[in-house]
């Protein structure tokens, strides 16, 4: 079975063409990085995946189908969960009911690989479990960044895209959101993340693409990918 896998992909805002043929391939129950600059495409990217920018060529095959023109809902139903840059929470919710927003796009969803439930998301983020009378607005940005990925979990992913989780955090708090991500992972659920932050990227995930003016420059495994110097020029690299 092809668990992910996208050929030639390519996308434009209007008419700027921004993705020139794009190829991933993810196994299921890795944590795969697409690691790239500022404007090297990584979110055009996940977008275009999740179907939010609409691809104009290209295949998307998600456990053996052809997703590319299937409309947002649809894949979260099918089980692809994403997390975009902007950390989206209700402000005016309180955590448990931020969570709870998560579960309510189960209602039409048919087979579910693992049923997450509140309990679960208290024994991976057991600061959020502190915080689950707390309204969403008063949360500090890690927390509410734990939030919008626990609250994604709560739709049951079998496949993750998550959009640099770890941007604007202090290098404390990227640090256990890290272990949290590789536990998330470690339950079964295959990771794309996208990163600009290569030395947190390359401690967590197994696999790497890296991107730069839409276009895939290296692949690899994490351990080939840091002995190329090649890919260097293509990566900020951060002290974080
Ligand atoms: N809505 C938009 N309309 C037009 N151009 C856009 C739009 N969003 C992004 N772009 C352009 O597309 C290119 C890729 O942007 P993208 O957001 O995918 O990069 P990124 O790798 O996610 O960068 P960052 O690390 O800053 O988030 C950039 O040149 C950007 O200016
Ligand atoms: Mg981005």
């Amino acid at each position: 079975m092809t668990f992910f896998e996208v050929s030639d992909l390519h996308s434009y805002y209007g008419a700027s063409h921004i993705l020139f043929g794009i190829s991933l391939k993810i196994e299921e129950g890795t944590l795969v990085c697409l690691l790239g600059r500022n404007g090297a495409g990584k979110s055009t990217t996940l977008q275009s995946i999740m179907g939010l920018v609409a691809p104009k060529k290209g295949s998307i095959i998600f456990k053996d189908q052809e997703i590319k023109t299937t409309p947002p809902h649809e894949k979260v139903r099918l089980g692809i969960g994403y997390v975009p840059e902007e950390r989206e929470i209700f402000p005016s919710l309180t955590v448990q009911e931020n969570l709870e927003m998560g579960t309510r796009v189960l209602q039409k969803k048919s087979k579910v690989r693992y049923q997450w439930e509140i309990k679960d998301i208290w024994e991976i983020f057991p600061s959020l479990k502190e915080l689950k009378n707390q309204k969403g607005g008063y949360l500090s940005g890690g927390e509410q960044q734990m939030l919008t990925i626990a609250r994604t979990l709560m739709t049951c992913p079998d496949f993750l895209l998550l959009d640099e989780p770890c941007e604007g955090l202090a290098p404390v708090v990227v640090k256990s959101l890290g272990r949290m991500i590789v536990e998330i992972c470690n339950s079964g659920c295959t990771i794309l993340m996208a990163e600009q932050n290569i030395k947190f990227a390359m401690t967590i995930s197994e696999y790497g693409y890296v991107i730069d003016k839409g276009t895939i420059q290296h692949q690899g495994s994490v351990s080939e990918l840091k002995e190329n110097e090649n890919i260097r020029k293509y990566l900020t690299v951060s002290a974080a």
